[in-house]
């Protein structure tokens, strides 16, 4: 999609369509749209002292202002674009980044099934720099569809692949980068979703690592992959246990982002689970909704799509990206409830649920994180269905063994847009952890699912500064929204990315 701020008068762009927010219980319509036809000028003499259609609409109630409602009108009169649309942006002193990048992406999303090509908006008075990068963010992600594999030619033709941003006075030079900044966070939250949209035929660990090296040759990135072999020599045996039952083989991958000039002795490492499809092994699932585990590497997925939009982005903190990759499949040679398994880190794991394998997998991605110089490590993973039973679908779960870092991390993804709710972690939960013949037992009991995985996975990270996200009830979306196409939904990129871009304002100078 083609994104710019507009450079001409907004009545004189050309476009299929020009979109003007209006807001909720206001008496009087903008100046803004006044002049583009919502409601009469007061400076023309011919319509003095009439109210215009949109004053009747709201009068008659069929247009309130209320979040993201539309009108479409064609033909308008005092604009070159082919429609005009009214989008409501509810009470005016509640509109924040979060809406906009939302009403950018319902524009999109209710004007491409009608043929539109092509959007102007035109931005509220007084919009800033994160208004326009969330626009940004909120068009390209709309337009993004999990229709890959539907062989329907008209889908084909009806994409919108303009869209221009209409904004007061000059288009200054930090506006069009923080566009820029929109267009390479969302175009990267987009590859992440076209990843995590692979069933798992197609995207083995072998496809998933080959894509990432593919990001990483586009943007300049180091790649490193360990494969059975080289993890073996190592003494990977908790990944390795898990990867044993498909015959598609795993892989450990890396992506290193060096920045230019390094500020601090920090070193921030992204760990995402990367099960390309999950059965649950010997202690399989049911069959019911199991088709869904090929998004088990939703972690891994948004830890290459934000590694891609960090080099880009060039944050002043070296960052490298982790993904543990493997298929958790059923076979004569799986791994058995009650194996136990060493870990890289030494420790014994009593494996008492084969379901349970993310957790293994990221408890020797972690481990080796920290042999590679993390100093701050963050993980995202599709870990447990008990996140979805406590947070429902719209906050990640958080969890962290370092209060400060966590503050940083909710800082980044409010500035991002994204949710997250931290979850406790105090010591008594780690006594649901305890196995009679390893060191830990990979599951704990009945109580608190989400927290005994972050406990376990706590238990290889300490003691470096770690937060973990499960975002097991939100990598996936079962009903589309009306600014988001349903599917995956690329959480964890824009709050991976804004951390590192924060990082500059927090880490200390070289010790
Ligand atoms: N991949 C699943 C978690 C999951 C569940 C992700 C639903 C997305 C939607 C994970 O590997 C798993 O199976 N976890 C088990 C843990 C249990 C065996 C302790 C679970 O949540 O049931
Ligand atoms: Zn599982
Ligand atoms: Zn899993």
């Amino acid at each position: 999609m083609q994104l710019s701020i507009a450079n001409e008068p907004i009545e004189k762009v050309s476009a299929d369509a020009l979109a003007v927010i209006c807001f909720e219980a206001e008496e009087n319509e903008t100046q803004q749209a006044a002049h583009v036809g919502v409601a009469p000028k007061v400076s023309d003499p011919e319509v003095a002292g009439q109210s215009g259609w949109l004053a009747e609409m709201r009068l008659a109630g069929e247009f309130t202002g209320k979040l993201y409602e539309t009108i479409v009108l064609h033909k308008p009169q005092r604009i070159a674009a082919r429609r005009l649309v009214v989008i409501g942006g509810g009470k005016r002193e509640k509109l924040s980044p979060v809406e906009l990048r939302r009403a950018a992406g319902v524009l999109v999303r209710s004007l491409k099934p009608k043929g539109v090509h092509s959007i102007v908006l035109q931005l509220p008075e007084g919009a800033d720099a994160s208004a326009v990068q969330a626009v940004a963010e909120g068009a390209v992600l709309g337009a993004w569809e999990a229709d890959k594999y539907k062989s329907d030619p008209k889908r084909e033709r009806k994409h919108v692949d303009t869209f221009v941003l209409a904004v007061n006075g000059a288009p200054a030079n930090h506006l069009n980068q923080a566009l820029e900044r929109g267009r390479v966070i969302a175009e990267a939250q987009n590859l992440t979703r076209d990843l995590v949209n692979e069933p798992a035929n197609k995207l083995t660990p072998a496809a998933l690592a080959e894509a990432a090296q593919k990001v990483a040759a586009e943007h300049g990135l180091e790649y490193k992959a360990l494969d059975r072999d080289a993890m073996a020599e190592l003494g990977m045996g908790a990944l390795l246990g898990v990867a044993r039952g498909s015959s598609n083989p795993p892989f450990l991958i890396s992506l290193q982002y060096r920045p230019p000039q390094t500020m601090g002795r920090d070193h921030l490492a992204l760990v995402g689970k990367g099960v390309t499809f999950d059965t649950g092994g010997i202690s399989i699932k049911p069959s019911d909704g199991m088709e869904k585990m090929k998004y088990d590497m939703a972690g891994a997925a948004a830890v290459i799509g934000a590694m891609r939009a960090i080099a880009q982005l060039k944050p002043s903190i070296p960052v490298t990206g982790y993904a543990p990759l493997v298929e958790n499949m059923v076979s004569g040679d799986a791994q058995r409830p009650g194996d136990i398994v060493t870990a890289l880190s030494g420790k014994t794991i009593e494996v008492l649920n084969t379901d349970a394998e993310g957790r293994l997998i990221l408890a020797d991605a972690l481990t080796y994180a920290k042999r590679n110089g993390a100093t701050h490590l963050v993980d995202a993973a599709t870990l447990t269905g008990a996140i979805g039973v406590a947070l429902g679908h719209y906050n990640m779960g958080a969890f962290t063994n370092d209060e400060a870092f966590l503050q940083r991390l909710l800082a980044a993804s409010r500035i991002a847009g994204e949710k997250a709710w931290q979850l406790p972690m105090d010591e008594e939960y780690k006594e649901y952890l305890k196995s009679a013949f390893a060191d830990i037992p990979n599951i704990g009991g009945r109580y608190g699912g989400s927290i005994t995985a972050a406990w376990f996975l706590r238990e290889f990270a300490d003691p470096t500064p770690w937060i973990h996200l499960d975002i097991a009830s939100t990598a996936w979306l079962d009903e589309g929204k009306a600014w988001l196409s349903k599917g995956p939904s690329g959480v964890a990129v824009r709050s991976f990315v804004q951390l590192a871009l924060d990082w500059t304002q927090s880490a200390g100078p070289a010790k």
